[in-house]
């Protein structure tokens, strides 16, 4: 991989400050997790690791389905993936690709490491592969590198750490008729229901030592010590457009008074202080299929894992549904 491969549409320092602006506003938004050389190892280790079977599960969900998935989409698609990280899903999707010589890859991300991870992740294969470090909210900016038609793949459960009438209006925006979406989310049960069991099963895969290990590494990699915050995280209800839904809360609840470094100078964050993280949606099949009929998108194809409990999305903005 080539240094010039990749175009830098949000560059460190705009990173640095946006999250030096922030943590003094006591927010840390999940972006800030994957910067840098620890924050990309800390989210590749997760990623692998056993106790987080999200991650996983949704890899087996695309396994199983992207032969369906090369059939539906042109032959001639630039794939483009969005917040990428490592690019193994990716990767499986355009080794399904039929050959095509000069096959265009686009891979996207905030994390500078993780475009270059995902780039030497397709090596070997024969695609034209370049990357950008970009917020998903730079779609705009991106079009000029991605040829149309687009495969635009939102992965490894991303599209549930956003507002999904927002997230799916700024893709809705950004694809032309004839390109394709695919995402994919981990579902929750009907939300109009305690189910107390599945609420605990969760908490404890996203609240693992590993996963608090993650969310903290923002601080940690800046010498914050790990017994000077806590992380939590707990799943509840929140309304909605669409009725109630299942989300995440996580805080990092400072245990002592520290300073964090930032080149533009130190932010200090005393004892007690609470700190807003992001937070991961668990919709119903429903909910996910009226936000993408309300947002103007069809649906093109719908995989699901046995469990019911994973979904993979194949849409068309304008497309009727075919389902
Ligand atoms: C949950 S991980 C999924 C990574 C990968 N798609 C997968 O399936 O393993 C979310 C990814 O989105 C990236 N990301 C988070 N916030 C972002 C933002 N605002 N703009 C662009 N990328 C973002 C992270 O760096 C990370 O690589």
């Amino acid at each position: 991989m080539n240094a010039m491969d990749i175009v830098e549409l949000v560059t460190p320092a705009e990173l640095e400050a946006a999250m030096r602006d922030h943590l003094a506003r006591r927010r840390l938004p999940d972006e800030f997790l994957y910067l840098g050389p620890e924050g990309a190892g800390q989210w590749l280790d997760l990623d692998e690791s056993a106790a987080f079977g999200v991650a996983s599960d949704l890899t087996d969900l695309l396994r199983a389905s992207v032969a369906d998935i090369a059939a539906e989409v042109p032959e001639d698609v630039t794939v483009v993936g969005l917040g990428v990280g490592g690019g193994r899903k990716e990767r499986i999707l355009l080794e399904a690709l039929p050959p095509r010589p000069g096959r265009r890859y686009l891979a996207v991300d905030v994390s500078r490491p993780l475009v270059e991870t995902a780039l030497d992740a397709v090596a070997d294969l024969p695609v034209d592969a370049c990357g950008a470090t970009a917020r998903i909210d730079d779609l705009d900016r991106l079009r000029p590198h991605a040829e149309p038609p687009l495969l635009l793949c939102l992965l490894g459960n991303t599209f549930s750490n956003a507002e999904p009438h927002h997230l799916l209006e700024a893709v809705r925006r950004w694809l032309a008729h004839g390109d394709h979406f695919l995402f994919d989310c981990h579902l929750g049960p009907d939300p109009r229901h305690d189910d107390p069991a599945w609420r605990r099963e969760v908490e404890a895969a996203y609240g693992s030592a590993e996963n608090a290990r993650f969310n903290l590494g923002p601080l940690t990699a800046r010498g914050v010590p790990e017994d000077a915050c806590r992380f939590s995280l707990r799943l509840g209800r929140v309304p909605s457009r669409l009725g109630p839904t299942w989300r995440t809360t996580k805080t990092i609840r400072m245990l002592r008074d520290v300073e964090v470094p930032f080149e533009g100078g130190p932010v200090r964050l005393n004892e007690g202080d609470a700190i807003g993280m992001g937070f991961t949606y668990k919709h119903t099949r429903r909910q996910v299929i009226r936000w993408l009929t309300e947002a103007g998108f069809g649906v093109r194809a719908l995989f699901a894992d046995r469990g019911r409990t994973n979904l993979l999305v194949l849409a068309q903005k304008g497309a009727r549904s075919h389902r």
